[in-house]
């Protein structure tokens, strides 16, 4: 595990950002971004893998979601370096980062309240030109069953937990190779968590990549094979799921230091 980009050494830290990871799909090298003169980001280093569940937690405030609003090009990056499958991100707006594979659930319900469930799949099947989508939608209403007795339903009378995983559905059909999901789980069930964990395993084992922001860093940490520990905008902690959750600093200040 090792710290990482906390100032100091400049010299090291910018070392370490020309290392490409080996067979890494989204890298972030020395990433800073903010809002108007505010920096929020101050130098985050970090890549994903395809197959691999990657975890973002820390603090409220410490920059979470405006690291996911950053690679997806809702937020400019001020310094640094975001690269997808080898080719940069800066400077792209967030349809055609669409386009080039990656999908994004924001924080909070994303699902449009009068339409139906069909129709909130199909609407985010629009920016695929295939004709598999039907196919496709058939398929994942197969894999999320609360989802398939509720097609013909208006979204908002869905429970909380329900439209959490039609959110997750939505983006899974437009087959991303790299999903960035905001606290996914926020406010669900253990059951529900466990379904939408579950469901990202599957995936992920089929190559997909997951770099996912939780609160609920505990489960989430079981089910990440990697993780990055965010303070204040900066890389605080970076290793396996199971060796954070063991850490004993990061137990003591997010896990309620228990077991
Ligand atoms: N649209 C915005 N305009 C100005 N400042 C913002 C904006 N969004 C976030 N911030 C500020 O940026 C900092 C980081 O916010 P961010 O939402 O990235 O944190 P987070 O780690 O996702 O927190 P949480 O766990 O509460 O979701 C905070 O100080 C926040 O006030
Ligand atoms: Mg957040």
């Amino acid at each position: 595990m090792a710290a990482d980009g906390r100032g100091g050494d400049q010299a090291v830290s910018a070392r370490a950002a020309e290392a490409a990871p080996d067979g890494a799909l989204l890298v972030v090298r020395d990433l800073h971004a903010g809002y108007g003169g505010q920096e929020v980001l101050r130098g985050i280093t970090l890549c994903v893998r395809p197959g691999e569940v990657v975890c973002v937690i820390g603090p409220n405030g410490a920059g979470k979601s405006t690291l996911l609003k950053t690679i997806f090009g809702f937020l400019r990056a001020t310094r640094g370096a975001i690269t997808f499958d080898g080719v940069s991100l800066l400077g792209r707006r967030p349809p055609e980062i669409l386009r080039s594979g990656i999908t994004y659930v924001p924080q909070g319900i994303s699902t449009l309240p009068n339409l139906s469930v069909d129709d909130n799949l199909r609407l985010a099947a629009y920016v695929r030109r295939d004709r598999q989508v039907r196919d496709d939608i058939e398929r994942l209403l197969d894999a999320f069953p609360a989802l398939r007795a509720r097609r013909r339903l208006r979204a908002r009378t869905l429970s909380g937990g329900e439209r959490r995983i039609l959110e997750v559905a939505r983006v899974l059909l437009l087959d991303p190779r790299l999903v960035l999901l905001d606290e996914p789980t926020i406010g669900l069930s253990g059951a529900a968590v466990e379904f939408i964990y579950e469901k990202i395993g599957e995936f992920r084992r089929r190559g997909l990549a997951v770099l996912l922001v939780e609160q609920n860093a505990r489960t989430a940490l079981r089910h990440s094979q990697r993780a990055y520990v965010l303070e204040q905008g900066r890389v605080r902690f970076e290793g396996g799921g199971e060796e954070i959750l063991q850490h004993p600093e990061v137990r003591r200040a997010y896990l309620g230091g228990r077991a």
